[in-house]
């Protein structure tokens, strides 16, 4: 199934090609998975072969978008102007492809985080991007419905059309109208995720072409969807008795696992740099010392680190040289 089948199915009715509102504004949380997205049932509709969850962030994506008098899209990056031909750009566009005819658009994208380095900056960017096409052609599409469609730019996008801690559901359908993200209405203002960041240049390999190639040539990935069944169940009892020992550990040790299967695939890929490993052997010290601290890694160099905000001082203390 083609993804402009997806969205013919979810717009029957809608879609008119005329843009109600001449210019909207929209953001979207990046969203941090503590059990990863990792491995496609169906690579086209980005539909994956296990559940995942995720915490979204403050920080996120803004997008303005309204029509564009030209023969090409004009899209914006962080105010500078991107050539049309650039991967970037076509990717945008290519989705902007699945709700028009004969009509260009004005992008502006304002991101919070840097672009393609395992930052989620393309989950809140196809989030925000949905919502605002959403506004702009009056579609009045429930979230459940624009997850599905998020989900059609990039799968984690799906997440990040919910604020707070969200599980996307892998679904069964060949047509995916039952994988989209939901809102666990669970609050906990005391955890906190921040990023270390270690290299904010683009990734060498994405994560697209990452699952890809682990779920073709690695033997380890078979341990997988087990392994992720049996952590998003902790992650829910964690999450109910504000557990956070039990959330730290699966969270970090699910990561890890997936770097592992990444780590098995032939040949081998492998996310971490130096400082990666720097990072974690401190963190790994400092936990050893007393200081409850775990990290996430998702597929680049830089981690994620998972704390209570009472010892906020501390983690600024030990990590100033990699916070923002
Ligand atoms: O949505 P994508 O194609 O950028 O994949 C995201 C994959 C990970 O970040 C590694 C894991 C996750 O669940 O976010």
């Amino acid at each position: 199934m083609k993804k402009s089948d997806v969205v013919s199915l979810i717009l029957t009715h809608k879609f008119k090609n005329i843009p109600i509102l001449s210019f909207v504004k929209t953001f979207a949380p990046v969203n941090i998975a503590l059990c990863k997205y990792w491995g496609k049932r169906d690579t086209e509709l980005n539909l994956p072969i296990t559940n995942s969850l995720s915490l979204s962030l403050k920080q996120g994506t803004h997008t303005e978008l309204s029509l564009h008098e030209g023969q090409h899209d004009l899209i914006i990056l962080n105010n500078q102007i991107i050539d049309s031909d650039s991967a970037f750009a076509k990717r945008a566009s290519a989705f902007l492809d699945l709700f028009r005819k004969d009509i260009f658009f004005k992008l502006n994208i304002t991101s919070e985080v840097p672009i393609a380095a395992g930052l989620a900056s393309s989950a809140s960017g196809f989030a925000s991007l949905t919502l605002a096409l959403n506004q702009l052609f009056g579609f009045e599409l429930s979230n459940q419905q624009l997850s599905i469609l998020a989900r059609l730019g990039s799968g984690s996008a799906c997440r990040s059309i919910e604020p707070g801690f969200v599980e996307w559901h892998k679904g069964e359908r060949v047509d995916g109208l039952d994988s989209f993200a939901e809102n666990l209405k669970i609050s906990w203002p005391d955890l906190c995720v921040e990023l270390l960041m270690i290299n904010d240049s683009q990734k060498e390999i994405s994560s697209r072409e990452g699952m890809a190639h682990t779920v073709k040539t690695s033997i380890l990935y078979k341990s997988w969807p087990s392994q992720v069944e049996k952590d998003l169940k902790d992650l829910k009892k964690a999450l109910l008795k504000k557990d956070f020992t039990l959330l730290g550990e699966t969270a970090e040790a699910n990561a890890l696992a997936m770097h592992a299967t990444a780590i098995g695939a032939r040949p081998p890929i492998h996310y971490s740099l130096p400082d990666t490993l720097f990072l974690m052997q401190k963190i790994w010290q400092l936990r050893q010392q007393g200081l409850e601290i775990y990290f996430t890694q998702d597929a680049g160099p830089n981690l994620k680190l998972l704390f209570l905000k009472n010892n906020w001082e501390t983690v600024r203390l030990h990590f100033k040289d990699y916070l923002q």
